[in-house]
C-alpha cells in the first residue's frame, strides 16, 4: 500500500505532466508548424518576384539572375529544366552545377508538379545544414522549376532557446513538486501519525495520553474529537471501575451483615437443643433474642430489596395528591406504643392546617418518615423527638429534630452511603443495617428534593426535607 505522501506526490505528478507537459508539447508543436508556414509563405513571395525578375530579365544569364537575387535576399535559389536537371544555383559555378543530381525526385519538386507549390524540409549534404526548400513552376525559357530555400539556423535556434527554457522551468516546477510533497507531508500525515499514535496508546490502555495536534481544520478536528472520546471513555472505564467496587464492598457488607444474625441464630438453637430448652427461664430468653435477630434479618432482606430495586430503576414513584397529616400521625402513635424510654417525648409540631396536602407517594414517604423517626428514637436517650410540619412559600417543610446523641461533621458527609453506620451507633445499638437513610436519600430525590441535615455531638439531629404543596384538593 502506498502511503498518503507517495499518492499525494503521484497525484501532483500526474496533474503537473497532464496540466503543464501536454500543454507546452501541444504549443510547441503550433508554433513550430506556424514558424514553418510563415517562412514559407515569405518564400513563396520571394519565388513569385525571382519569377518576375527572370521573365523580364534577358540581358544576363540565369545562373547570373540566380546569383544576384541570392546576393539581395540572402537566400538559396536553385534553377531546375523541365527533366530535373539544375541549371543554375546561387553561389555555385557553372562547373559545380554540372555535377549536381538530378532534381525531379526532390519531394518539393514532385509537390510543385502537382500543386500550386511545393515545400520541404530537410538536411542539406551539400551544405550540412538543415534547410526549407519551396518551388514553384515558373515556365520561363529552359527554366522550369525555381526553388528557393533558406536555413533552418535561426528558427532552430529559437528553438532550442525555448526548449532550454522549458527545461528550466519543468525543473523549477519539480523542485516546487518536491517541497510541496513536504509541506504537505508536514501538513497533513505527521499530525495524522501522531493521532495515530495517540490511538494506539489508548488501545493499549493508556486512558492518560492526549494528542496534541492543535489547530482547526479537519485534522485537529479529528485529534479533538480522539481526546474527547478518550476523555468519555476514560471517565466511563473510571466509574465502570468504582461501580464493580462499590459493588464488591457491598456484596462483603451484605454476607457480613447477613452471616452475624444468622449465627446468632442458629447458635441459641443449638443451645438450646443441646439442653436449655428445659430450663424455662433461659429458653425463653434465647427465644425472643432469636425473634430479635430474626425481626433484624427481614428488616435487612428488606432494605436490601429496596436498594436493588433502587439499582435496577424498579423503584418507581407513583406520585400523587395526598394528605401527609394522617401518615404522620399513624407513625407517631406507633413509635410512642413502641417506644419503651419515658425519658423520650415524640410529638408534632404542625404550623399549618388539619390537612397537608402535598404531591408524593404516600408508601414511599411513609417509609421516609418511619426510617427518620425509627433513627431519632434509636439514637436518643432523653428528651423530644418533634415532628415539624411548616409552610414555606409554594413548598411544605418537614423536619425531624431529636435531642440525641449527633453525629460528627465528618460522619455527616457519610451516613447516606450504604451500610455506612457512626462508631458510636455500631457500639449502641446491634440493631440497624446502615441501608435506611441511602433508601431515604433516594425517595427524597426521586420527589424532586433534597434531604438536609444538621447535627451537633450531645445536642441532637434534624433532618429535613420539602415537598410540593397543594393548596386544596
Ligand atoms: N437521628 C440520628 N442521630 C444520630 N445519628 C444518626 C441519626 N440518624 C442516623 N444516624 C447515623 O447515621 C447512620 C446511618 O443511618 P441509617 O442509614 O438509617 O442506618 P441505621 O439506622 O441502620 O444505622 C447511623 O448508623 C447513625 O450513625
Ligand atoms: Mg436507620
Amino acid at each position: 500500500m502506498l502511503k498518503i505522501r507517495q499518492k499525494l506526490f503521484l497525484a501532483l505528478f500526474a496533474l503537473l505532466s497532464l496540466g503543464l507537459l501536454s500543454p507546452t508539447l501541444f504549443i510547441n508543436r503550433s508554433i513550430d508548424r506556424e514558424v514553418k508556414e510563415e517562412i514559407t509563405s515569405t518564400l513563396l513571395s520571394h519565388l513569385k518576384a525571382f519569377s518576375l525578375y527572370l521573365s523580364q530579365n534577358n540581358s544576363l544569364s540565369i545562373t547570373e539572375i540566380a546569383s544576384d537575387y541570392s546576393n539581395a535576399t540572402d537566400l538559396r535559389i536553385t534553377l531546375i529544366a523541365k527533366e530535373g536537371s539544375v541549371l543554375g544555383e546561387s553561389g555555385l559555378n557553372e562547373t559545380q552545377v554540372s555535377q549536381m543530381d538530378n532534381h525531379l525526385n526532390r519531394p518539393e519538386i514532385q509537390m510543385a508538379d502537382k500543386e500550386t507549390f511545393g515545400v520541404a524540409t530537410r538536411y542539406s549534404s551539400t551544405l550540412k545544414k538543415d534547410y526549407i526548400y519551396v518551388a514553384i513552376k515558373a515556365e520561363s525559357g529552359p527554366v522550369f522549376y525555381i526553388r528557393a530555400a533558406q536555413t533552418l539556423d535561426f528558427a532552430n535556434s529559437l528553438i532550442s532557446l525555448r526548449q532550454s527554457y522549458q527545461y528550466r522551468i519543468i525543473f523549477l516546477v519539480s523542485m516546487v513538486l518536491v517541497f510541496f510533497t513536504f509541506l504537505v507531508d508536514r501538513w497533513v500525515t505527521s499530525p495524522i501519525r501522531r493521532i495515530a499514535k495517540v490511538a494506539e496508546k489508548i488501545k493499549t490502555g493508556d486512558w492518560s495520553t492526549r494528542s496534541q495536534v492543535k489547530g482547526t481544520d479537519e485534522i485537529a478536528d479529528l485529534s479533538r474529537s480522539i481526546n474527547d472520546m478518550a476523555d468519555t471513555l476514560g471517565t466511563d472505564i473510571a466509574q465502570i471501575l468504582k461501580m464493580s467496587e462499590v459493588r464488591s464492598e457491598f456484596l462483603i457488607n451484605v454476607t457480613h451483615e447477613l452471616k452475624t444474625p444468622i449465627a446468632s441464630i442458629s447458635g441459641y438453637i443449638e443451645t438450646l437443643l443441646s439442653g436449655a430448652l428445659e430450663d424455662e427461664k433461659v429458653n425463653r430468653s434465647f427465644l425472643k433474642r432469636s425473634l430479635k435477630n430474626t425481626r433484624r434479618l427481614e428488616a435487612l432482606v428488606t432494605d436490601l430489596v429496596d436498594i436493588s430495586r433502587i439499582e435496577t430503576g424498579e423503584l418507581t414513584m407513583n406520585i400523587s395528591q395526598i394528605d401527609i397529616l394522617p401518615i404522620i400521625e399513624e407513625l407517631v402513635r406507633d413509635a410512642s406504643l413502641r417506644n419503651d424510654n419515658e425519658d423520650i417525648e415524640i410529638k408534632i409540631n404542625n404550623t399549618i392546617s388539619d390537612q397537608v396536602f402535598v404531591e408524593a407517594d404516600p408508601d414511599r414517604i411513609h417509609q421516609v418518615f418511619n426510617n427518620l423517626i425509627s433513627n431519632a428514637i434509636r439514637y436518643t436517650d432523653k428528651g423530644q423527638i418533634v415532628m415539624n410540619i411548616e409552610s414555606k412559600g409554594d413548598r411544605v417543610h418537614f423536619s425531624v429534630r431529636d435531642t440525641g446523641v449527633g453525629i460528627n461533621k465528618d460522619s455527616i458527609q457519610r451516613i447516606f452511603e450504604r451500610f455506612y453506620r457512626t462508631q458510636n451507633a455500631r457500639s449502641r445499638v446491634k440493631s440497624g443495617t446502615g441501608l435506611g437513610l441511602s433508601i431515604v436519600r433516594h425517595i427524597i430525590e426521586a420527589h424532586g428534593a433534597n434531604i438536609e441535615v444538621e447535627s451537633e455531638i450531645d445536642k441532637g439531629t434534624t433532618f429535613s426535607f420539602e415537598l410540593k404543596k397543594i393548596d386544596k384538593i
